[in-house]
């Protein structure tokens, strides 16, 4: 009998079936996980004297030498390997003997494969916080050596203001920072240990969970043996943590498609990022933020589908749970790419500033008309007012607003005085948004200095 559960059973698994269970194909990516973790219990187990050191020792030695078989792509998949946790206990019996057999003693696979998914998952974890501060400090970095450029500001993707191209980079950097808080304070939540919980109802070997803790680097036990083979709420807070992340990075990637189009040509892509046609030689397509944009719906499908396998599980242990893992992998591996890849576009982002200047219009500085009014004294909702008439007389004219003289100005409102000349300016316009958040040089610079401090580049 070649399956770890054969005891009681006397009919044969129906080969469907067996594969159909199998988890193999895609836990064993979690090899080093369980080999650790394993390595671990071992020690438990000597410290609780159910084996003996020289026991131990062989455990730890025979799952180091299966480690290393997975590390040079020389483990022999055999069919009866159900996943990754029978594969590895398996070759253990094939090179240590008979003891590898009290390995699994008042442990299941059951707090096992917790304890493995964590494991797994607080080094991806940690891995992609580390490509999003890369991100982050890609875009401060531009945001600070060109803070002199200045774009127009959209809203309904109208243009509405003149900002700071620094701003807008620093508006999804400031969404990454959010991304990066959240997923740090994930990888705490991810940090607790569920070994020692047995199958449900806990280990009856008296297991020193706090010794397996601190041998696995976790920073708490989970306090219910139920609870700890049961929860998968870190898998579908990570789910969610992508799904926001790729928004984040979905939308930076249709405005910056958006900018790269020829009717807007603020940005231009590096070649190491774009494709041509294979029809039209003159295209270059910006094929890597369309992907970026496109994966996002891998991420979102990820977490709907697994909120749908755990809504309705009765407590501990189900099968179903084993569907935890190919949305944990696919969104790991679509996060890594999605962050390096962005990454690579933003370092390698040509601007045109002056297209970004040129695509400022005087129909911009509208409100700083309204604005300039207030000044003089004039309540806003009046100001408002008069400051449409002036587009309007500009748009009638057909000429612009900076145009129209000041006794045009006079005869819209007698508060304009020979000063209203000022207001064309763009920069000033910029730098009027000079409150906490705003697109002024100073509050710029200022969100620049929070962030390297936070990135630790200060
Ligand atoms: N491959 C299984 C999973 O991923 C391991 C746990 C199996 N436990 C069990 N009682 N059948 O969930």
């Amino acid at each position: 009998m070649s399956q770890l559960w054969g005891g009681r059973f006397s009919g044969k698994t129906d080969p469907i079936m067996e594969k159909f269970n199998a988890s193999l194909p895609f836990d064993k990516r979690m090899w080093q996980a369980d080999i650790t973790g394993s390595q671990a219990y071992a020690k438990a187990l000597a410290l609780s004297k159910i084996i003996t050191e020289a026991e131990r020792d062989t455990l730890v030695e025979g799952l180091a030498r299966v480690g290393k078989e997975w590390e040079n792509g020389t483990f022999d998949i055999k069919p009866s390997d159900e996943d990754i946790h029978t594969a590895n206990e398996r070759r253990l019996g094939e090179l240590v003997g008979s003891v590898a057999g009290k390995l699994h003693t008042g442990r299941s696979r059951n707090d096992q494969v917790a304890t493995d998914m964590r494991l797994w998952l607080r080094e991806e974890a940690t891995r992609l916080l580390s490509y999003l501060k890369e991100l982050i400090a890609v875009a401060v970095s531009r945001a600070e050596t060109e803070i002199d450029v200045i774009m127009p500001g959209y809203t309904h993707l109208q243009r509405a203001q003149p900002i700071r191209w620094s701003h807008w980079l620093l508006a999804y950097a400031w969404s990454w920072h959010a991304d990066a808080e959240r997923l740090s304070q994930l990888i705490n939540r991810i940090n607790q240990l569920p070994l020692g919980s047995g199958a449900l109802a806990g280990n009856p070997f008296n297991v020193d969970r706090e010794f397996i803790a601190s041998e696995l680097g976790f920073s708490h036990i989970m306090p219910n043996s139920l609870y700890g083979v049961s929860d998968r709420d870190f898998v579908a807070e990570f789910l969610f943590w992508s799904s926001m992340t790729m928004i984040h990075l979905s939308r930076f990637s249709e405005d910056l498609i958006i900018y790269s189009s020829a009717e807007f040509g603020f940005v231009q892509l590096a070649d190491a990022y774009s494709t041509g046609s294979s029809l039209m030689p003159q295209k270059k397509n910006p094929d890597s933020l369309e992907l970026i944009r496109g994966k996002s719906g891998r991420a979102f499908g990820d977490l709907a589908g697994f909120l749908m396998t755990l809504k309705g599980l009765p407590s501990t242990y189900n099968k179903d749970l084993q569907e935890d893992k190919e949305p944990m992998f696919d969104a790991a591996e679509t996060l890594s790419g999605c962050l390096q890849i962005s990454t690579g576009v933003l370092t390698s982002l040509t601007i045109k500033a002056d297209k970004m200047r040129a695509a400022l219009s005087i129909d911009m500085l509208a409100t700083d008309v309204a604005e300039y009014l207030v000044r003089k004294g004039v309540p806003f909702r009046e100001t408002h007012h008069v400051a449409g008439y002036a587009v309007k007389m500009a748009e009638d004219r057909n000429c612009q607003m900076s145009d129209l003289t000041l006794a045009d100005f006079k005869s819209l409102h007698p508060a304009f005085e020979a000063d209203v000349v000022k207001i064309w300016n763009f920069e000033q316009s910029v730098d009027n948004r000079n409150a906490l958040g705003g697109t002024s040089r100073p509050t710029v610079e200022r969100q620049i200095s929070i962030l390297k401090k936070w990135l630790g580049t200060s």
